[in-house]
């Protein structure tokens, strides 16, 4: 970017700490002491009753200045932060807490920044009265301005991967959250956890069918891209990586990720192919997308693990974090197959949370037994005449192994069960830390 020729920029002031209006002049006047920078026009200022969480405090004094600033937009940035500190405003700051005095770079011409330290134009100036009003004082036609409209939607490899590169070279910290969309309160939760945890989180929404039986629900999985960047936008996701099916996988697409041991019985019994799905999968939504870190439910343990193993063993330099269970009040955990259940088999479906959180409760009265425990559970869900068991299992709770008979220290018990009096036959899976790391 060239920034010989002066910017429009346009910058928002605001105080709530000390004498406002003084803190608000004196920042224009120092703006104006920047060499490369030159003062065009102030706004009036105007009063402000805080809103927001953090202390209770007093009302801001804010103001925008149109600067004309030959400066790069982080030089400019870096001056911005000097001055607050002059003004006496503690750095790093709190977040929302009162300060003496807060500049913001709301745009810098029609320059898009898009690093970790700094976003212009700013996120969301649109939604902010006590920056809008004053650009249009200053004759800004806001209408034309961009702003932020919910997550970026990305359906092309590259253009994914381009994004991704911007981010990395700005110093950001990328969690990814891959779904299939049909997003419920489970799947929002892990992008929540991304959103606490790094500078920019990618949703993925993408019906594999390298992962679907020839008789499983591949064409009939339920598939709402509105209803899901809805949830995405809640969840403040920056971007959605939705691709086609030809787009993940072109015409000659050969390459598969064969995993051993951790793909071996449990699901993998039930599902053969299932998880060399997953895995070529989510190893491809990785090589597009480059992310630092990867959120993965607990509610499927076995792909957990299963991913786990393929990051390690093939080398992706992600940190895989997991994420506990969100369940239905009742007990039963999020599932977009849940929808299918009729009402019999819903109510009859919370005989497998009790019967993982029977076996834990017996666990933490002292009970360590593999097979009392397990017996423990299979008689709670034998008495469920609706559920149709396919496996109940105890297993080491790193990498799930197989745990011998007698004793055991610690362990997650996986189910799985079928229900079949809805509009289809459905397969529920659930599972538990006895020693109880993971809540429910
Ligand atoms: P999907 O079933 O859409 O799940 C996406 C992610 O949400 C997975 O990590 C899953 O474990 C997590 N999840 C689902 N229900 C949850 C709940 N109740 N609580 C917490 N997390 C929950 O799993 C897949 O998609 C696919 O196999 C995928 C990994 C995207 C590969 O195609």
């Amino acid at each position: 970017m060239n920034h010989q020729r002066p910017q429009i920029v346009h910058v928002a002031l605001g105080s709530n700490e000390g004498d406002r209006d003084a803190h608000l002049q004196r920042a224009v006047d120092r703006l104006a002491q920047v060499p490369g920078v030159q003062v065009r026009r102030v706004s009036s200022v105007r009063e402000t009753a805080f809103v927001g969480d953090g202390p209770a405090q007093g009302p801001y004094r804010n103001a925008v200045v149109e600067l004309a600033c030959s400066l790069p937009p982080h030089a400019l940035f870096a001056c911005c932060k000097q001055i607050e500190a002059e003004a006496g405003r503690q750095l790093p700051a709190p977040r929302n807490h009162p300060r003496p005095l807060d500049i913001d770079i709301v745009f810098f011409g029609d320059d898009v920044v898009d690093t970790r330290d700094l976003v212009i134009p700013h996120l969301r100036w649109h939604e902010r009265d006590f920056v809008r009003q004053p650009l249009v004082e200053l004759g800004v036609d806001v209408a034309a301005k961009r702003r932020w409209s919910g997550p970026e939607v990305i359906e092309a490899p590259e253009a994914m991967s381009a994004r991704s590169l911007q981010w990395r070279t700005g110093g950001c910290v990328i969690g990814i959250v891959p779904t299939m969309g049909s997003l419920h309160a489970g799947h929002r939760r892990l992008m929540e956890i991304a959103r606490a945890e790094c500078d920019r989180v990618i949703a993925t929404i993408f019906v594999n069918p390298l992962q679907f039986g020839p008789k499983e629900d591949f064409t009939a999985y339920p598939r709402d891209l509105a209803g899901d960047l809805a949830v995405c936008r809640q969840a403040g996701v920056d971007a959605v990586f939705a691709p086609s099916v030809a787009q993940m996988y072109e015409p000659a697409f050969c390459s598969h990720v064969a995993v051993g041991a951790a793909a071996e019985g449990l699901e993998g019994a039930v599902r053969p192919g299932h998880f060399a799905g997953v895995a070529t999968v989510v190893a491809r939504l990785f090589a597009i997308a480059q992310p630092t870190r990867g959120y993965f439910g607990e509610k499927d343990a076995q792909q957990l693990a299963v991913i786990r193993r393929m990051t390690r063993d093939l080398g992706f330099p992600i940190r895989i974090v997991p994420c506990a269970t969100v369940r239905e009040p009742d007990g039963l955990a999020m599932s977009s197959r849940n929808a299918y259940l009729g009402a019999a088999d819903r109510a009859a479906s919370t005989v497998l949370a009790r019967a993982l959180r029977s076996a834990r409760e017996a666990f933490r009265r002292g009970e360590r037994d593999r097979d009392r425990l397990l017996q423990r559970a299979r008689t709670i869900i034998a008495n469920e005449p609706r559920a149709g068991l396919d496996y109940l299992e105890l297993r080491s709770e790193e990498d799930l192994a197989e745990l011998p008979p007698g004793p055991i220290a610690s362990g997650r018990m996986l189910v799985a069960a079928r229900f079949i009096d809805g509009v289809r036959p459905v397969r529920l899976l659930d599972n538990l830390s006895l020693d109880g790391a993971d809540e429910a």
